[in-house]
């Protein structure tokens, strides 16, 4: 059986491009592969979260993965700081991933750009954390949004090197994975770029009706098309993307053509779009508050998750020492 990873920062809720983007998938994998699941926390430490806030964005991700349908019984979810053998391996990685590769990362780039004030190692090295992530369990399949596709080349890139250097086939070469299909880019609601945590235009799965449908209101759009079949610019594209994500093909058409015979109304389109956004996201939802509530239960799933990726991990840190030429006074 091929062995599935992916992971999301805990850096507040989770939102529609982390469920369609990523989180759907892993629902559906888990019946058909050996699947780990996480919540990366050391990788939210970049932007250095107040020590009194760090446990509570860790609990409501598993919380929230939990009730989108991640299924304990069939998947080890756990937290990546409880697995020392990560870190462990990052700097086995670290020793061979160059400077320039990493600062060419667009989201390293990006962050120069946003963050100037904090451009810290952690971030430079962020792409090999995670590959560290994806190759302790020797994971063949990544479920991730567009957005991790260039990092995901970064660990097949280590992993690659890492088998030439040491002529050791410890690594299996890690895809993004879509079921088939492209991997998906929700946007956000501000007219341009994805929809992101850092960058406020988000729709939570933890949104009440009443916000979602408030946030989808205020989306940004244009003045409407003027003559038939007039280019779409992207405030209103994004809008017919979303719709694309959520709502059935015959509400997606319907739009289309009202856009292209200059009927369309988007004060209809966004009641549509935010009415079909909550079928998806209220029944999630309305689960989380007892899961989060239910210390002992979380405890219990984080416990056999952990259990499980130790000992891949352990397995996987036992071939990669041999291999590196490590070999410890300390045991005969
Ligand atoms: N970088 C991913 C994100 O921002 C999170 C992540 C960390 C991840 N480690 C991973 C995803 C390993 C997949 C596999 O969403």
């Amino acid at each position: 059986m091929e062995t599935v990873l992916s992971g999301i920062r805990s850096t507040g809720h989770l939102h529609l491009g982390n469920y369609f983007g990523a989180l759907r998938n892993y629902i559906k994998m888990q019946n058909e592969y050996n699947c780990f699941f996480f919540i990366a926390d050391l990788h939210s430490l970049t932007t250095h979260p107040h020590p009194d806030d760090f446990h509570s964005g860790v609990k409501t991700i598993l919380a929230e993965y939990l009730a989108s349908g991640l299924d304990p019984e069939k998947s080890a979810i756990f937290v990546q700081s409880d697995i020392p053998e990560i870190p462990e391996l990052y700097v086995l990685l670290n020793m061979i991933a160059y400077k320039g590769e990493l600062e060419r990362t667009a989201s390293f780039k990006e962050k120069i750009r946003k963050q100037p004030e904090n451009v810290n190692a952690g971030l430079l090295t962020y792409p090999v954390l995670m590959a560290a992530d994806i190759l302790i369990h020797r994971a063949n399949k990544v479920p991730v949004g567009k957005d991790q596709e260039q990092h995901l080349e970064v660990a097949r890139l280590l992993a690659r090197r890492f088998n030439n250097m040491y002529n050791a086939e410890v690594f299996p070469e890690p895809q993004a994975f879509n079921f088939g299909s492209d991997l998906v880019k929700v946007p956000g609601l501000d007219g341009s770029g994805k929809m992101g945590k850092s960058e406020g235009n988000g729709i939570y799965l933890f949104d009440d009706e009443k916000t979602i449908h408030k946030k989808v209101m205020r989306a940004v759009t244009d003045a409407g098309p003027k003559e038939p079949h007039s280019k779409m610019e992207e405030p209103v594209k994004n809008l017919f993307t979303l719709l694309k994500i959520v709502s059935t093909p015959e509400t997606v058409k319907q739009f289309k053509d009202a856009y292209n015979d200059c009927t369309i109304r988007y004060g209809d389109l966004k009641k549509q779009l935010a009415t079909d956004i909550c079928k998806h996201t209220l029944p999630i939802r309305e689960k989380i508050e007892t899961i989060y509530n239910d210390d002992v239960y979380l405890s219990q799933v984080v416990k056999r998750g952990t259990d499980l990726a130790r000992e891949s991990a352990q397995a996987t840190m036992k071939e990669v020492r041999k291999a590196v030429g490590f070999r410890s006074f300390l045991v005969k």
